[in-house]
């Protein structure tokens, strides 16, 4: 099922000493949805932020909030990571033996489902639980940093998640090293939700924001 083309940029790269700003300033700029990546030092090799930074942005605007998290176990914190206001909740399918129930837990929240997968993981992973999610992620970096180079391997995964889903309403997402030199790739494989994070955030402010943001829409 063809929709639009949904740009999320990842606060990950903004400038953390002026967070809400940098929010607001994004969505301004022309962002869809803002996506929240969440590590916890121990199923990735970082450590970004928690539900309480995500309830202290939800006042700031009612555009989609992403949450992506990158933590294991992930369902100790599922409900708060609901209750600090996000809209869709992405797990991983390597954190953890149980994604069944996790996603299951996340619909019973009241939450949108999101599936993500890393880039040495197969989509037919995915096969069993397909209809159990909103949103489909297919990493194309290695999770728990910005500013990695894109690996190309991950675009032949979008076409086959795309040929999974098949016409169940499911968001197709890609993040990691999206730049508008990546995102036709994977876009006209069927990937309707792009992260981007270092290719919109660039310290240079909301007009900078704006073209960046322009730049990856133009390429797709
Ligand atoms: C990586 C995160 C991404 C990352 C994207 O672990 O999930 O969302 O911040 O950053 P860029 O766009 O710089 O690769
Ligand atoms: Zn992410």
């Amino acid at each position: 099922m063809a929709k639009d083309i949904i740009i999320a940029p990842s606060i990950l790269a903004a400038d953390f000493s002026k967070i809400g700003q940098e929010v607001v300033d994004v969505i301004d700029a022309g962002a869809d949805w803002i996506h929240l990546d969440v590590m916890d030092g121990h199923f990735v090799p970082n450590i970004s932020f928690g539900p309480v930074l995500i309830e202290k942005l939800r006042p700031l605007t009612d555009v989609i909030f992403d949450t992506h998290l990158m933590i294991a176990p992930c369902d100790p914190y599922l409900e708060a990571f609901a209750k600090a206001g996000s809209d869709y909740i992405t797990i991983h399918a390597e954190a953890g033996p149980h994604m069944h129930r996790s996603l299951q837990e996340i619909r019973n929240l009241g939450k949108k489902a999101g599936i993500a997968i890393n880039p040495g993981t197969a989509v037919s992973d995915l096969e069993h639980v397909i209809d159990l999610v909103d949103l489909a992620l297919i990493m194309s970096v290695n999770p728990g940093f910005g500013g990695q180079k894109y690996i190309a391997e991950t675009g032949k995964k979008v076409s086959q998640l795309s040929a999974l889903i098949g016409d169940r309403d499911i968001r197709i997402e890609i993040d990691g090293g999206i730049t508008p030199e990546t995102a036709p790739l994977v876009a006209s494989n069927g990937a309707d939700v792009l992260v981007a994070g270092s290719a919109i955030y660039d310290g240079k402010g909301k007009d900078s924001y704006a073209k960046n943001i322009a730049a990856i829409r133009a390429a797709v």
